[in-house]
């Protein structure tokens, strides 16, 4: 049997999942594959550092290219996270005709194009399963069995942490603050968790799909990002209320020549499949014009979950390695499309403002939407939220409009002081 020599780019969690998935299951891989894989070499920034798994001391090195250039490793694993110097050692690897497999959306989300290129100038794979959702295998069923397709939209709930953090609000009715300190002692959550719950993790990931999905190249920060860190519990309630749920969306629509897209607390119906995805699950949901709706649904973080999403491509390869055949089924991301890219654009809102409660005010506010040609579809003024019952909240649920011509009505509003503050706005995503 063929033993397939592999190196690997980092001992994290992620690394440590791969390496363990590949303990738990080599015989399963052999007898399904043919091959015998053996990771030789790992790189091992911080020795001093406890491990998950039991790693001979000798197969660590601090230096990427004993890596990089040894000549019996073909398949480089890059699981070290950040854009560099991770993206200089995938390179690296491309260059000297070592095939990667990555779980970096940091890197890729910025480099995929340059990353993607290098590997078909030198004939080797670029694979990356594992840097979108996890243990999903979205990635790669785009690319072979749901090839036929051309897409519509694509909704994600991309990021365990946050995920968690917002179902946990839903069920306890608990502050963001205290259920972010429940998920760092449980784990579920980084003792810095800006990159997840500030959005930008979700961002990277969109940008991918956008690539994968619609051909264009959106970088992260052209994505309108934003976080759960102002959504409160209070319209969790209101939402609840509504016959909604609110979830970190990552979205993105093609309509007519345009492309729609962010990411955003967004509220979902209860009947919505996405509005069931709890906890620190993950959940893709896609149109194609042939498959129609299909969601993928798992664990779209942790060690193993990733670790087994990683090995999923180094076994593919593996397998091309072992029987010469050709690298051609693999997913990649397109850059050409035409499409204009227009941030946010059409939709539903919820709308949450504080206003005195005197005869006039919600007419006044009624009516700058009229002027602005927004309909309302639902109204709700709750009473009594202080003693002197000087302020309310109303809340509103409008029709579909293009997010630029609300922010105009929401300008005139506040200028005119109808309201007292604009306390939330969240996207509304009916199907
Ligand atoms: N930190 C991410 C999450 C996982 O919470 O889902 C890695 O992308």
């Amino acid at each position: 049997m063929k033993t397939v020599k592999v190196g690997l780019l980092g001992i994290g969690n992620v690394g440590s999942g791969t390496y363990k998935a590949l303990e738990m299951n080599s015989a399963a891989i052999e007898k399904s594959a043919g091959v015998h894989l053996e990771i030789v070499r790992i790189l091992n920034r911080r020795p001093e550092a406890k491990r998950a798994v039991d790693v001979p001391k000798e197969k660590y090195t601090a230096d990427p290219y004993e890596i990089i250039n040894d000549p019996e490793i073909q398949i480089i694993v890059e699981v070290m996270g950040g854009v560099e110097p991770a993206t200089t050692y995938m390179a690296d690897a491309l260059k000297t005709g070592k095939h990667v497999v990555t779980a970096n959306k940091a890197a890729l989300a910025v480099n995929g194009k340059m990353l993607q290129q290098l590997a078909m100038d030198h004939h080797v794979m670029l694979r990356f399963e594992a840097s979108v959702g996890g243990g999903i295998p979205i990635i790669n069923a785009v690319a072979d069995p749901l090839v036929s397709n051309q897409y519509d939209e694509v909704l994600g709930i991309l990021n365990g942490t946050t995920n968690y953090i917002l179902t946990k609000m839903t069920e306890n009715g608990a502050d963001y603050a205290e259920v972010l300190k429940d998920a760092q002692a449980k784990g579920l959550a980084e003792a810095d968790p800006t990159a997840d719950v500030e959005g930008h993790d979700v961002a990277n990931k969109l940008s991918i799909l956008i690539s994968l999905l619609f051909g264009k190249q959106v970088l992260p920060q052209d994505i309108p990002t934003q976080g759960i860190t102002s959504v409160s519990g209070l319209d969790i309630n209101y939402a609840t209320e509504f016959g909604y749920r609110i979830k970190l969306i990552a979205h993105a629509r093609k309509e007519n020549g345009r492309l729609i897209c962010s990411v955003e607390p967004t509220l979902l119906p209860l009947s919505h499949p996405m509005a069931a995805v709890s906890n620190e699950f993950n959940a893709v949901f896609v149109r194609g014009n042939a498959v129609d709706e299909l969601m993928f649904y798992g664990k779209g973080a942790g060690p193993l979950p990733t670790g087994s999403a990683v090995l999923g491509d180094v076994i593919d390869i593996a397998n091309c390695i072992a029987k010469g055949a050709a690298f051609d089924v693999q997913p990649l991301l397109h850059y050409d499309s035409d499409l204009e890219v227009i941030g946010e654009g059409m939709a539903q809102y919820y709308l949450r403002l504080t206003a005195v409660d005197q005869p006039g005010v919600l007419g006044n506010i009624a009516s700058t939407f009229a002027k602005h040609d927004i309909g309302l579809k639902s109204v709700m003024q709750r009473a009594g939220i202080n003693d002197k019952k000087t302020s309310v909240p109303l809340i509103f649920i409008i029709y579909e409009t293009e997010y630029k011509t609300l922010m105009s009505a929401l300008d005139e509003i506040r200028e005119k002081n109808f309201a007292k503050s604009i306390d939330a706005v969240m996207r509304v995503q009916e199907r």
